[in-house]
């Protein structure tokens, strides 16, 4: 049977961030000051047309294109596309240097192939099933030249994380929105699912105090997976892609299981 075929109707619980606390929430995450420059380093000196799949506010898709490369980003929100747009014309880079495109990357077809395309910060363990994740790399492969390369960057499993099935005070932050005057505090909370193989329910409690002294609560929740490297490596293989590089950070470091990080090259056979 086809894969086609086989695909179910279970379908993860997207991410859909509160779009203007976005770049607020992560602005001091390390994982951020680090994965961009990394990559930049892989991709070679030569401008390259690149794709960046879930580019949310186009944190990684403006330094990019800002390095000379020529980047079309997609992703599903029109509120953090919004954002990327005045953010892409504030540092004056041009649409015909960075595209934004709103659309699925499930069922994305832009009609035009990359030589490089990127899905970063995690957001590849949102698609929880087999068969979104087939479906996901099914598009990655439509949209990449023969010989294309693909960059992905996930966390490396944390056992002490799944080791558990309830988290109710996980990483919790606060950040100042300027756009909003607002300072938020953020807490996660994880379950892992009872039905569902290897998914969890990621749900981000907001809390924020109005100036009457109200407080006010937000939350979104979400699906998350979570993959080891093998797994990763036979999936990416299934697909037709050749391993190039693994990374268990962003210093160079090899896959170990004391990594934080599973970040790998590949390229389209
Ligand atoms: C964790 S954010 C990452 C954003 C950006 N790549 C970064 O590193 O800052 C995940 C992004 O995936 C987008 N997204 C999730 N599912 C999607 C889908 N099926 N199609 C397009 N975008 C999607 C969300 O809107 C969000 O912007």
């Amino acid at each position: 049977m086809s894969r086609k075929a086989r695909r179910s109707t279970v379908r993860s619980r997207s991410y859909e961030a509160i779009a203007e606390y976005y770049d607020a929430e992560y602005e001091s995450n390390q994982i951020l000051d680090n994965d961009v420059p990394f990559m930049l380093q892989h991709l070679p000196k030569r401008s390259q047309s690149v794709l960046e799949l879930c580019c949310g506010t186009g944190r990684a898709a403006i330094p990019i294109a800002q390095s000379g490369h020529r980047v079309v980003g997609v992703d599903y929100d029109a509120n953090l596309l919004e954002i990327a747009r005045r953010k892409r014309d504030s540092v004056g880079i041009e649409p015909r240097q960075l595209d934004l495109v709103r659309g699925n990357v499930l069922t994305l077809k832009l009609g035009k192939t990359f030589d490089f395309a990127f899905l970063i910060f995690n957001t590849f363990l949102n698609f929880t099933t087999a068969d979104e994740q087939d479906q996901l790399l099914d598009a990655v492969v439509a949209h990449l030249k023969p010989r294309g390369r693909f960059w992905i960057d996930i966390f490396y499993p944390d056992l002490t994380i799944l080791a558990a099935q309830h988290h109710a005070h996980f990483d919790s932050a606060t950040f100042y929105v300027p756009s909003l005057d607002r300072s938020v505090h953020r807490v996660t909370e994880i379950e892992r699912s009872a039905d569902r193989p290897q998914v969890q329910r990621v749900t981000f409690h907001y809390t924020w105090a109005s100036t009457d002294g109200r407080i006010n609560r937000e939350k979104i929740e979400f699906d998350m997976t979570w993959m080891f490297p093998r797994e990763l490596e036979r999936l990416l293989h299934r697909h037709g892609f050749f391993i190039e590089q693994m990374y268990g950070d962003y210093d160079g470091s090899a896959v170990t299981p004391e990594s934080s990080r599973i970040i790998v090259l590949v390229k389209k056979g």
